[in-house]
């Protein structure tokens, strides 16, 4: 029916990295596929339960992330991942185990984001409440060849999920009827 492979969210906080990717989950398991999410902020509530924000910690949380994407992927599932996985080098490590892998990066000018704030996380780090802050105080490495980029301050999320979906399609990982 499809294929494994694990559909990794890539960008900083507020890109819509956990919107898009509810929206191509629902659609494939509406369609009958195996498929898991996995989302930053609640894996950080129980696999990475503990963990913080430093270099050291963010790549253990990704590693965690890309270790339970491979499973899963090896076994038929398709895992979605939506963290912010700022590291290129640690994003292409996990990438060369899972092997079918397709990036999504989320490109969000930073100000749209200050100015949007809906977590008022913005504002803090902007204030150096919050330090070591993603594309505030934290670097952010953009991926250099993405398979989709998606801004979401200037496109309508269901085009960014069309365009996702077409790109599944074209790349033989879900049916084209579906
Ligand atoms: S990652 O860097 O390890 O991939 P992850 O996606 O799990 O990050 O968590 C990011 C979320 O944690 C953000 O959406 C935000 O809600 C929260 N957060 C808290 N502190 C920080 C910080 N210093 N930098 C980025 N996000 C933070």
């Amino acid at each position: 029916m499809h294929k494994g492979f694990t559909l990794w969210f890539t960008g900083l906080s507020g890109s819509g990295k956990s919107t898009l990717s509810e929206r191509i989950y629902r659609r494939l398991a509406a369609a009958g596929a195996k498929v898991e999410l996995l989302d930053g902020d609640e894996v950080r509530t129980h696999l990475s339960k503990g963990l913080g924000f430093s270099k050291e910690d963010r790549d253990t949380n990704v590693r965690r992330i890309g270790f339970v994407a491979e499973l899963l992927t090896k076994h038929g599932v398709i895992a979605i991942t939506a963290a912010i996985s700022p590291y290129r080098d640690t994003r292409e490590a996990v990438q060369a185990r899972i092997g079918t892998y397709v990036e999504v990066f989320m490109d969000c000018p930073i100000a749209v984001l200050a100015e949007r704030d809906v977590k008022g996380l913005y504002k803090k780090a902007l204030a150096g409440e919050i330090p070591h802050f993603t594309g505030v105080s934290d670097p952010y490495e953009p991926p250099v060849a993405p398979d989709v980029r998606v801004d979401s301050s200037s496109e309508d999320i269901a085009v960014s999920e069309a365009r996702v979906w077409a790109l599944l399609q074209d790349r033989g990982l879900i049916p084209v009827s579906w």
